[in-house]
Formats: C-alpha cells, sequence, structure tokens
C-alpha cells in the first residue's frame, strides 16, 4: 500500500506544541537525519460507526515499548505513557479524525551539527494520520526470504523500532518486490526464520502455532502477543515460540504476519510456493475476525485494549 503525503493543516505534536505538520520541521544537519539516531512507534485508532467513538489499540503500551527502546539510544521522553497515550486523544480530537488512524510517534537526537557521538539534545514529536486497510486480506500475500540477513542484536537491537536499522527492512522490501513477492521474509544469520520488514510471522503446523522467540532478532509486536492471547483464550490453541527453519515455510498448513498496520496478514505462497492450500487459511481467517472484532470495541473481554477518544472521561475507561 502506497500511503499519501498527509494534509499539511494537520495538527501535530512538536516541540512541545499542537503546530499544523507544515510548521513540524528539522534542521538538515539533525542528527537523527544523519546518522539514524532515533526511536518510532506504530498505533492504531479504530473508528466504530455504531459506537460513534474511535479506539486507539493499547497505546499505553505501545507509549512504553517506546520509551524503554528510546533509553537503549539514551532519548529521554519527558511524559509518562499513560500522559502520551490521552495526548494522542487529544490529537485525535483536535484533527476531528472520525476514521481509522495511524498514529506515529518518533523521538530524536535533534542536534544539528557534524558528528556522531550523540548528545543529550532530545526531541519527540507525535503524529496522527488518516489510515485505511493496508492490503486486501482478502487475497493474502505472497511473500518471499530475502538474501539480506535481519539486524543482528549485537550490531542495532532489533527489538526497538530505530530509525536507522529500518535500512535493512527497506533494502529487504525492495529486494522481495523486485523478485515479484509483496513482502520480505528474513533469516538471522543463524538462518532462522526472524520478522518481516513490518511485521511479526507465525506458522501454523501440526495443530499448532509457532512463533519466533524474542531471541531471534525479532520486533517483540504488540499484534502477536495480542494474537497469542486471542489464539490461547478464544480458539484455546496451544501457542509455541521457537526457532524456526526456513523450509518449515514451505511444509506448513498456513503462515501469516502480524503487526499494527496489517494487523493479520494470510501468506498464500513463499519464495513462488503454494503455502498448504495456496488459499486464506481458516485459522488465520478465524484470527483476522476475532482480531477486527477485538480492536473495534465488540468483545468486552478485550475492552481493556482499548482507549476511547471521544469517551475519555475517568468513569467511562474504568467501565
Ligand atoms: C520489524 C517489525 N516487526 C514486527 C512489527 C510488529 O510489531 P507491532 O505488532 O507492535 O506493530 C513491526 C511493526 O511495525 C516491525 O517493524
Amino acid at each position: 500500500m502506497k500511503t499519501e503525503a498527509p494534509n499539511p493543516n494537520t495538527i501535530v505534536w512538536f516541540n512541545e506544541k499542537f503546530i499544523p505538520l507544515g510548521e513540524a520541521n528539522v534542521n538538515i544537519l539533525t542528527h537523527a537525519l544523519n546518522y539514524g539516531t532515533g526511536v518510532f512507534e506504530g498505533i492504531r485508532g479504530y473508528f466504530e460507526e455504531k459506537q460513534q467513538d474511535l479506539f486507539l489499540v493499547r497505546p499505553v503500551e505501545h507509549y512504553q515499548r517506546w520509551k524503554r527502546n528510546a533509553g537503549i539510544l539514551r532519548i529521554g521522553i519527558p511524559k509518562s505513557a499513560t500522559d502520551l497515550a490521552a495526548l494522542t486523544a487529544e490529537l485525535c480530537r483536535r484533527n476531528g479524525f472520525r476514521s481509522h488512524v495511524y498514529v506515529r510517534p518518533l523521538a530524536y537526537k535533534c542536534s544539528a551539527r557534524i558528528g556522531v557521538a550523540p548528545d543529550e539534545n532530545d526531541a519527540y514529536a507525535i503524529v496522527v494520520v488518516p489510515f485505511g486497510d493496508y492490503f486486501d486480506s482478502t487475497k493474502g500475500l505472497r511473500a518471499g526470504v530475502v538474501s539480506w540477513r535481519r539486524v543482528e542484536d549485537t550490531a542495532i537491537p532489533s527489538r526497538a523500532k530505530i530509525c536507522g536499522a529500518y535500512v535493512n527492512s527497506v533494502l529487504a522490501t525492495d529486494e522481495a518486490r523486485h523478485n515479484g513477492h509483496d513482502e520480505a521474509i528474513f533469516l538471522t544469520e543463524e538462518g532462522h526464520v526472524s520478522d518481516s520488514a513490518t511485521c511479526n510471522l507465525f506458522i501454523f503446523r501440526n495443530g499448532k502455532l509457532v512463533t519466533p522467540p524474542g531471541t531471534d532478532n525479532i520486533l517483540e509486536g504488540i499484534t502477536r502477543a495480542s494474537v497469542i492471547d486471542l489464539a490461547r483464550n478464544e480458539m484455546r490453541l496451544e501457542v509455541v515460540e521457537r526457532s524456526i527453519s526456513r523450509s518449515e515455510l514451505y511444509v506448513s498448513d498456513e503462515v501469516f504476519f502480524t503487526g499494527t498496520a496489517v494487523e493479520i496478514a494470510p501468506i498464500v505462497a513463499v519464495d513462488h510456493r503454494p503455502v498448504g492450500t495456496g488459499e486464506v487459511g481458516p485459522v488465520a481467517t478465524k484470527l483476522r475476525s476475532l482480531y477486527v472484532e477485538a480492536t473495534r470495541g465488540r468483545l468486552l473481554n478485550y475492552r481493556q485494549w482499548l482507549w476511547p477518544v471521544y469517551r475519555t472521561t475517568a468513569a467511562d475507561k474504568a467501565a
């Protein structure tokens, strides 16, 4: 999905102020722009017509991860995760969003000078934009294992969304698309299946759901955690976190990606080989519909995942 440039009048949070996106600019010598020293997040919000409300999905967990990971680059974010979630809801109200949205928080080294050595000058911003479906989930995606290996934790920690590390994902996506695939699948240096360029990966094999462990250079996805909960609690499926070999991708009944942007994306072919029947499978289909119901506020057991934007009183939140 190619996203359009957002409306420059969109109100964003930048330098501790609400200002139009068109005025939220940085100096060309900014450290993060030159050396990749920033940490970003991705959060979704879904507008539910029936309840006339916009639900941010697990914003506090995302902001906790963001603050933790920014600490890896010694970037400080001066607000609590809960205050950041409230600020994001305020941004949605100020823009009057009544559609699905995507939230992009970014924290970065902001000094404008030459030299890699980082200093204490940090900045952060939050942008919210309208955001529809990432792809047509009925068709399923075609994926390809790429020759680029996943960044190693010993080089740049892939458990954090570090700007500079996403060059790895850009190269992988570029190679995969040139090879006729929609998305890339990374292997670790040891040859274990890791992440895709922007998603976590699951296989369904021998009646079990299997996903790579945190030690295989994955990003510890929040959607991954949601899917594990839904699979165990709503489908009584056994979920195993273990290393996956490349060839398991070719002999599994189902393969699918999970991520804030793609939600649950069934994979119908890997390396030009059909997965299972070559059609979108029943497990991914069921999980996707559970995820959609839960993130639109239709499953009461999962309301704690949601931060309502237009019904924001503490009493309502506790409800
Ligand atoms: C490399 C990578 N893996 C996995 C994910 C999925 O993480 P989450 O479910 O928290 O969005 C992302 C999200 O953008 C990602 O960039």
